[in-house]
């Protein structure tokens, strides 16, 4: 088993420095910004039916279904197609409205997951084209579906997923820039500087990765909290959940993940000099406004861990901490800004003596209901 860490002390932290290289799996031969080459095998049937789609839904649980609400936010702005994201145990249950212009994409890592499964099916039964995002090949999930994409992530042994989040986020916005450029709502301009945008992404996640002492340092003195917010608008909205539930996982702190905006109306009672708030805070279209919401938190004296572009002045003159990522486009940004997260609950874990790879009472796939 030590062989298979390759060094590490734990499945998760070597995952986590897989990710330069899952990322690139996940996009290699599918995307050359060099000659506009971009294409998904999966994805070339249906390519008529992806651009004419009244609507895409996408039932997912979990990491996965943040990995979603990603995907929601790139393919509304990019393919300007409407999109809804549901849990699949939610979804399944309440005689949802489905019909054959629908296209239902099921995110799953395992392509086990018993919920998610049962979602794809009712769907398929009202006539929707379904669409897998799987990382297991051959896999329950990657069989029932009509088409589909798989990310190349590699086996993830670790129950808190992390590679196969970036790797799915990567195959989502492969798929929106490819039908936005189908439907003409992205303009090959655009279109080409996103491409070479996302293959920068490695080498900045690589960068990022470089973060971990400095990280270390932030867990040391976290370890002992009780609680943890944390705060993200626009792209960072799901990241922010997704950094909650790392933390919750496998650290057993209670973390609430909301959309920066909507602290007013329930968590900012919450903020005292003992709360931790980690804000998302990248240069991107709600930058100004996630200012604002960092001196909300400020002035109720919680502490405050933020998640910066490399560069910004005004979030680190108010913050405790400062974590500096690489400068990217909002679209892609997500793909970056977790990695300090999942680095952040690792070690706060880890600190705190917990089975980082096998935490209580989790399973890796929930293959019964
Ligand atoms: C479990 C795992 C999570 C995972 C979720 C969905 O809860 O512990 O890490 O995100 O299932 O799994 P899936 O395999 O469908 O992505």
């Amino acid at each position: 088993e030590s062989i298979e860490k390759g060094g590490y002390e734990h499945f998760m932290l070597k995952e986590i420095f897989e990710q330069p290289r899952s990322i690139l799996d996940s996009m290699r031969g599918r995307m050359i910004a060099e000659s506009n080459h971009l294409m998904m095998a999966g994805i070339r049937e249906f390519e008529n039916k992806f651009a004419n789609a009244n609507r895409i839904i996408i039932v997912a649980c979990g990491t996965s279904w943040h990995a979603g609400l990603v995907a929601e936010y790139l393919i509304e702005d990019l393919a300007r197609i409407p999109v809804e994201v549901e849990y699949a145990s939610e979804f399944r249950y309440r005689n949802p409205i489905i019909n054959e212009k629908d296209i239902v994409i099921a995110i799953s890592q395992s392509g086990e997951t018993a919920d998610t499964l049962a979602a794809l099916e009712l769907a398929k039964s009202k006539g929707a084209t379904i669409f897998g995002i799987c990382n297991v090949v051959g896999s329950s999930i990657a069989r029932a579906t009509d088409a589909g994409a798989y990310t190349h992530a590699g086996p993830e042994i670790g129950v808190a997923s992390t590679k196969a989040f970036t790797a799915q986020v990567t195959v989502l916005t492969l798929i929106a820039m490819i039908i936005g450029s189908r439907r003409g709502t992205l303009e090959t301009t655009k279109l080409h500087e996103l491409m070479v945008e996302l293959e920068t992404i490695p080498a900045k996640v690589e960068e990022t990765l470089k973060l971990n002492e400095q990280i270390v340092e932030i867990a040391e003195q976290y370890k002992d909290a009780s609680n943890c917010i944390y705060l993200g608008r626009g792209y960072n909205f799901p990241v922010a959940l997704e950094g909650a539930l790392k933390l919750k996982e496998i650290s057993y702190i209670h973390a609430e993940g909301y959309p920066a905006a909507e602290m007013k109306h329930g968590p900012i009672a919450l903020i005292d000099e003992q709360m931790p708030v980690v804000v998302i805070a990248t240069k991107d279209s709600s930058y100004e406004k996630i200012v604002s919401n960092v001196q909300e938190v400020k002035a109720r004296k919680g502490k405050i861990i933020a998640v910066v572009t490399e560069g910004d002045t005004t979030i680190p003159a108010m913050a405790d901490h400062v974590i500096e990522i690489p400068e990217t486009s909002e679209h892609l940004v997500p793909l970056l800004s977790v990695i300090p997260l999942q680095l952040l609950s690792y070690h706060i874990a880890v600190m705190r003596g917990c089975n980082v790879d096998q935490p209580r009472n989790l399973a890796k796939s929930v293959t019964v209901e």
